[in-house]
């Protein structure tokens, strides 16, 4: 059974598999290690740096010769929000950072994000990286079409794939209500775009005429065949890769993904300030019952994901925040490798029958 599609084609990688970019959970090592065992390793950079996104792209180079891709966050600039807007959640997440010994952040401030964006882009750009993805909207284009890019953008609706296609991006990451991590909604309000995978894979394939990836509680081979059979040009897998060996998820985490059941996730703004599907640890209810509204993305962050690293040395899982996908349970502990000759395996198998 072939496996080839009009993305890996067009990617030139030999399964249609990408390993999806999560911030804070991936590392280079993982991406090359993906990318070296035939499907497309993600490297996400979110808001870093400019300089820590050379490095970061400069690290995966250094390992592997095989096409992988970059994902950034598209965002505008964040105006700072009113005065005191962040005391409820510091009502919230202050006894836990004192005893944590973890320290108080300073006030929310407004970001210059477009900028931060586009020095992104630029980096990107000049480092030639194959295969360039976003997630949040559209981020300006030019630098990383000129550098002949494959562009990637992500929709949680038909009209955000729309959105996507009119903008020229070349492939379109379907992501249904399933999946792990935060939601990439930037049409209309997020609550509304909680469409499953199964039935937002076929009606996004319908609408553009770009190839469409299927993301979103894919964990193993029935899921990618599931995927192809809808009309997607392949899959993209988080929660999948959070237990391998090279993901840089720490042991709590992986115990919490290892223990979860199908019901254990929500999807909440309390967080970040941004709808994100993940674990219901205390501290998630703690913010849900005492934070009316959080701050916008990514100040809410600011204020609440200092204690998640100081939870996690202490393996104190109810203090941290735990991105996941609804097929957690479905997840193995494997070395990166094996599970995409796994995944390329089972998928083989369920085309075959
Ligand atoms: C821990 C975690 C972090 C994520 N971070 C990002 C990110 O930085 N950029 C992005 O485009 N998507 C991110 N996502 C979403 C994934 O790209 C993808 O849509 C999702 O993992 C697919 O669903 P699944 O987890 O059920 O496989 C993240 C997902 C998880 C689980």
């Amino acid at each position: 059974v072939s496996l080839a599609t009009t993305f890996t084609e067009r990617v030139g990688v030999e399964l249609p598999i990408v390993q999806a970019p999560m911030a804070t959970s991936t590392s280079p090592e993982l991406v090359a290690a993906v990318s070296e065992a035939g499907a497309l390793g993600s490297l996400p950079v979110a808001l870093l740096e400019p300089d820590a996104v050379r490095e970061q792209i400069r690290a995966v180079r250094a390992l592997t010769d095989r096409p992988f891709n970059v994902n950034l966050f598209a965002l505008g600039d964040v105006p700072a929000p009113a005065a005191g807007a962040e005391a409820a959640t510091d009502a919230v997440m202050g006894p836990h950072r004192e005893r944590l010994g973890v320290p108080e952040p300073g006030a929310p401030a407004a970001l210059a994000l477009s900028e931060l964006v586009a020095a992104e882009l630029e980096v990107i750009a000049a480092e030639r990286v194959p295969v360039v993805s976003f997630t949040f909207g559209i981020p300006p284009l030019d630098a990383v079409r000129e550098a002949g890019a494959v562009i990637v953008g992500t929709a949680t609706s038909v009209a955000e794939a729309v959105a996507l296609a009119d903008a020229g991006v070349d492939v379109v990451v379907a992501q249904g209500s399933e999946a792990g991590g935060h939601r990439g909604t930037f049409l209309g309000p997020p609550e509304r775009s909680l469409v499953g995978t199964i039935a937002l894979v076929p009606q996004v394939v319908d609408a553009v005429g770009v190839p469409v990836l299927a993301a979103g509680g894919i964990m193993d081979g029935r899921g990618i065949a599931a995927a192809l059979a809808l009309g997607a040009a392949g899959a993209q897998l988080g929660t999948a890769f959070l237990r391998c060996a090279e993901a840089a998820t720490p042991v709590p985490y992986r115990e919490a993904l290892a223990a979860a059941a199908d019901t254990a996730t929500t999807v909440t703004d309390i967080f970040t300030g941004r709808h994100a599907r993940m674990i219901e640890t205390r501290v998630i209810e703690e913010l849900l019952d005492g934070v009316p509204a959080p701050l916008p993305f990514p100040l809410q962050a600011a204020r609440t994901r200092p204690v998640h690293a100081a939870a996690a040395e202490r393996g104190e899982r109810e203090l941290m925040f735990l991105l996941s996908g609804q097929g957690a349970p479905l997840g193995r502990d494997l070395p990166a490798a094996e599970l995409v000759a796994a995944l390329a395996r089972e998928t083989e198998a369920a085309r075959a029958t």
